[in-house]
């Protein structure tokens, strides 16, 4: 009976730590698993397929390009590029991936969260307005913690949390993001819940957010095909 017990809890705790485990991407079992769009040469998969390692060369480690400011002439006035391992095919399997973002005088990145990621954000230029909320807290309540960010600045936010940037200078911004998954998956607040295909149903949205049917209806046409 004892020992039963014991085989039980040891279970218990294996599943446990197992589960911790896999709370992240998962660790590389190889040195590095260069991303291949050619399965049929790969050797093994661990994320996406992986490129025979005898194959690999430095250009597989490499990005060019992220001194290259974006355009932000579009209705929230920021654009993020993301190097991931769909354009430096050696960061697969290797649980990180890094961001530029920028800004257009009062450009703004608007509510989000990072699904699989916790982001390290590091002002180069400008001055920003950042924030997160947390998840519900027990008192039934969501606690914000913002903070004006100066050049040279850094700021966290916490994984799967609520989080935005608005430029609140006069002068273009820019900041460089360090992710800690190779797809961290963005869900954009406004765009998932009023630009979703299908709508959510206009029932479910007027009592969550406590609004009338015609502004739903105005919401869902604002933000239908993540406009
Ligand atoms: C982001 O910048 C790139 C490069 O300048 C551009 O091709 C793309 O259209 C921009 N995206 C948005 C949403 O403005």
């Amino acid at each position: 009976m004892a020992y039963q017990m014991f085989f039980i809890s040891t279970i218990a705790c294996m599943a446990m730590l197992v589960s911790v485990a896999y709370a992240t991407d998962p660790t590389q079992l190889q040195d590095f698993c260069v991303a291949t769009n050619d399965p049929n040469n790969a050797v093994f998969v661990n994320g996406l397929f992986c490129k025979n390692p005898m194959d690999a060369t430095p250009e597989d480690f490499f990005f060019k390009g992220l001194d290259i400011p974006a355009t932000t002439n579009n209705r929230l006035g920021s654009n993020v590029t993301l190097v991931s391992p769909m354009n430096l095919a050696g960061l697969n399997t290797l649980g990180i991936s890094v961001a530029r973002l920028d800004f257009a005088p009062y450009g703004l990145i608007s509510p989000h969260t990072h699904p699989r990621a916790t982001e390290v954000f590091t002002v180069l230029d400008g001055t920003i307005y950042v924030g997160f909320v947390t998840s519900n807290q027990a008192n039934g309540g969501n606690k914000l913690f913002a903070k004006v960010l100066n050049k040279g600045d850094v700021f966290v936010f916490p994984q799967g949390l609520i989080h935005f940037q608005l430029n609140i200078g006069k002068t273009p911004a820019v900041a460089f993001s360090g992710l800690s998954s190779q797809n961290p998956g963005v869900v954009t607040v406004s765009n998932a819940v009023f630009g979703s295909q299908p709508p959510i149903s206009v029932d479910v949205l007027t009592k969550a957010f406590q609004l009338d049917a015609g502004v739903i209806k105005y919401l869902q046409s604002k933000f239908s095909m993540g406009s």
